[in-house]
């Protein structure tokens, strides 16, 4: 018995916010952003809430019967409400009533310990199918006057639906997490002493360095658990923060570069959601086909990180 991905959905936002847009409010250039991070557009939800971007994304799955869910999870750091978690408004919006339903809170890794929690609970309990959604609202936490971080993000959800199957569909994972770095990135709330606005705040010099170390660490220690070799992937996705921090995390794991899947040109950083709207669009554009071994690899706030390698 194994568990497989069966198939994909993602949603972006229609409204683009270009490089050039942000020259007209913060002081700085198209050719700094696209220079230092790869990123040229982004998208901004000005109605949808996360648990809507969610929806739309699991809409976007061929296949999903709603009813046949025994499981929904949304990695998400941009939920609609402390309570209800976005999954039960989205278990609600797609009239399921079969499922437990909740959300993780790892930031970018999000989506990936979303991944880890639903296999290890499909595994061992009585559930066959899962809906796995990464769903974010960055725009709502971004200081709009801050050059360092309003250029870096933007909005998006992906989904997946899980499956038990008779051949094994995700064959490992490496998860870590250094609370001790939480200082580097940060959103704070309610339970802190900071007074509202809450907006993100990153020394982002230092996150890139460990970024690109944790990261490379991360995806050696799985592709050896798993007995798998860089040269056998077809494909890595990792995390779309920035492309600097990608072509360094492949050329140490000596993954070249056509097999590295990019999309932060159009998107930016959606956190959660940079993974599985990534794997989608590798999907429904051919980059990614039946068989595959795909490299997965996260990193994000907390310190958290992880990876993972599913055959398609
Ligand atoms: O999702 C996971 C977590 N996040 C990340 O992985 C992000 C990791 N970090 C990064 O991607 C990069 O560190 C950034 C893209 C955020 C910044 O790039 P950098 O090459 O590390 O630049 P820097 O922070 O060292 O800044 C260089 C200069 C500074 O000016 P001075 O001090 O050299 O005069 C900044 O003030 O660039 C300036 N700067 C800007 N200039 C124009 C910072 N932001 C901007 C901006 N436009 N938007």
């Amino acid at each position: 018995m194994g568990i497989k991905v069966v198939s994909t959905g993602s949603y972006l936002p229609e409204k683009i916010l270009t490089n050039h847009d942000l020259e007209k409010m913060v002081e700085t250039s198209d050719e700094w952003i696209t220079t230092r991070t790869g990123i040229k557009e982004r998208r901004i939800s000005k109605e949808e809430t996360t648990a809507e971007l969610a929806y739309k994304a699991s809409l976007n799955i061929s296949g999903l019967k709603p009813e046949e869910l025994g499981l929904i999870i949304v990695a998400t750091a941009t939920p609609d409400a402390f309570f209800p978690s976005t999954a039960c408004k989205l278990q609600a919006f797609l009239k399921n009533k079969n499922s437990i339903a909740f959300d993780i809170s790892a930031a970018c890794t999000g989506f990936i310990y979303a991944l880890y929690v639903a296999d290890s609970i499909m595994r061992s309990k009585n559930i066959s199918r899962a809906l796995i959604v990464g769903a974010e609202r960055f725009s709502k936490i971004l200081d709009w006057n801050d050059r360092t971080t309003c250029i870096l993000f933007g909005d998006g959800a992906g989904a997946v639906l899980l499956e038990k199957s008779q051949d094994e569909g995700i064959l490992g994972f490496d998860l870590g997490a250094d609370g001790n770095y939480g200082n580097l990135l940060y959103v704070n709330s309610v339970g802190s002493n900071e007074s509202p606005p809450y907006y993100l705040k990153m020394k982002g010099n230092e996150v890139f360095k460990v970024a690109v170390r944790t990261m490379v660490e991360s995806a050696k220690r799985v592709l050896e658990k798993t007995d798998v070799s860089p040269k056998d992937i077809s494909l890595l996705i990792p995390h779309q923060a920035n492309v600097r921090i990608i072509n360094a995390v492949a050329e140490r794991l000596g993954i070249e570069k056509g097999k590295v899947f990019i999309n932060l040109n159009k998107y930016g950083n959606t956190s959660a959601a940079s993974i599985p709207i990534a794997l989608d669009e590798a999907i429904k554009s051919g980059a990614a086909k039946k068989g595959d071994l795909v490299l997965l690899v996260a990193f994000g706030g907390g310190f958290t990180w992880g990876s993972c390698i599913i055959k398609l």
